[in-house]
């Protein structure tokens, strides 16, 4: 069996999936990096992660569309064979008041961000099954767990990534295949200042029990501690990242 981790980072191109494909690579793991249709993101996340290391692949696939998806894990299987670790990490939002909601962007989001997770886990059980220490962690957020207005869709999607993780980590522990969830709070990347005012953002910072907002390498840390067989006896579980928010 191999010895080298092989992990696949979905959504690595930007934000916290790219600073977990970073964490990934400084602790020598072999990386498929995923994303969806930003080829400029994805150039420009390929110089920046080349400065760490050339172990890794960056791998174009919808994650909510099956036979990407699919095409994507054969690729991954015909080079390695297997697969130890997988982030399901790639979400998108579309805010809208419920009274306004168009419903092909209620759906796009659920697809994105609730479907295209489970196609994900789905398609990669096989290679998890050839790994010796197989680990999923699902990317959830804080509003999965407390909803917040104008933004329904996105916390639907959330709340069944949470509860998803739960019955897959049930279904999965016969392959000894772990599955949790991370739950961040407001984390400054691309999606999140799409969503947000400045004000609002400092608003959120001044609120927060520790004084400040989340960074992607506080959800990366989280990640690798549940990929880790530090975390060999954790698996159903939901870590909220949010530095000590009653708020969630
Ligand atoms: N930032 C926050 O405050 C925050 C808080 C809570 C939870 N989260 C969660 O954390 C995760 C990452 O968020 P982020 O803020 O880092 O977002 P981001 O910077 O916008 O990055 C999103 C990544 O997902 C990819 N992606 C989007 N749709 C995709 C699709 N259909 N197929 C494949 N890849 C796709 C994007 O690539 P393309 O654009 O090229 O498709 C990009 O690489 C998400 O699941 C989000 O819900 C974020």
């Amino acid at each position: 069996m191999l010895k080298l981790k092989i992990a696949l980072v979905t959504g690595g191109t930007s934000g916290i999936g790219k600073e977990i494909a970073k964490q990934l690579l400084l602790n020598g793991c072999f990386v498929f990096i995923n994303f969806g249709h930003n080829d400029d993101q994805m150039f420009e996340a390929k110089k920046e992660l080349r400065q760490i290391s050339d172990n890794f692949k960056i791998i174009k696939a919808n994650i909510s569309n099956e036979v990407e998806v699919h095409t994507m894990m054969n690729k991954i299987k015909d080079k390695f064979g297997k697969l130890d670790y997988l982030v399901n990490n790639a979400g998108t939002n579309i805010d809208s008041f419920i009274e306004d909601l168009d419903i092909h962007d209620f759906k796009k989001v659920i697809d994105v961000n609730l479907i295209g997770k489970v196609i994900c886990t789905k398609y990669a059980i096989p290679l998890l099954k050839n790994s010796k220490t197989p680990a999923i962690v699902n990317i959830a957020s804080r509003l999965g767990s407390a909803p917040c207005r104008e933004s329904s869709a996105y916390c639907a999607s959330e709340a069944g990534i949470i509860n998803f993780t739960k019955s897959s980590a049930l279904e999965l522990a016969k392959y000894k295949i772990r599955v949790n969830c991370v739950s961040p709070s407001l984390t400054i990347t691309p999606l999140a200042l799409e969503g947000w005012t400045k004000d609002e953002i400092e608003e959120h910072r001044d609120n927060n029990p520790l004084g400040r907002l989340g960074e992607a390498i506080d959800m990366a840390n989280a990640v690798l501690f549940l990929l880790s067989d530090k975390a060999s006896y954790i698996t159903g579980q939901n870590i909220n990242v949010n530095g000590g928010s009653l708020m969630l």
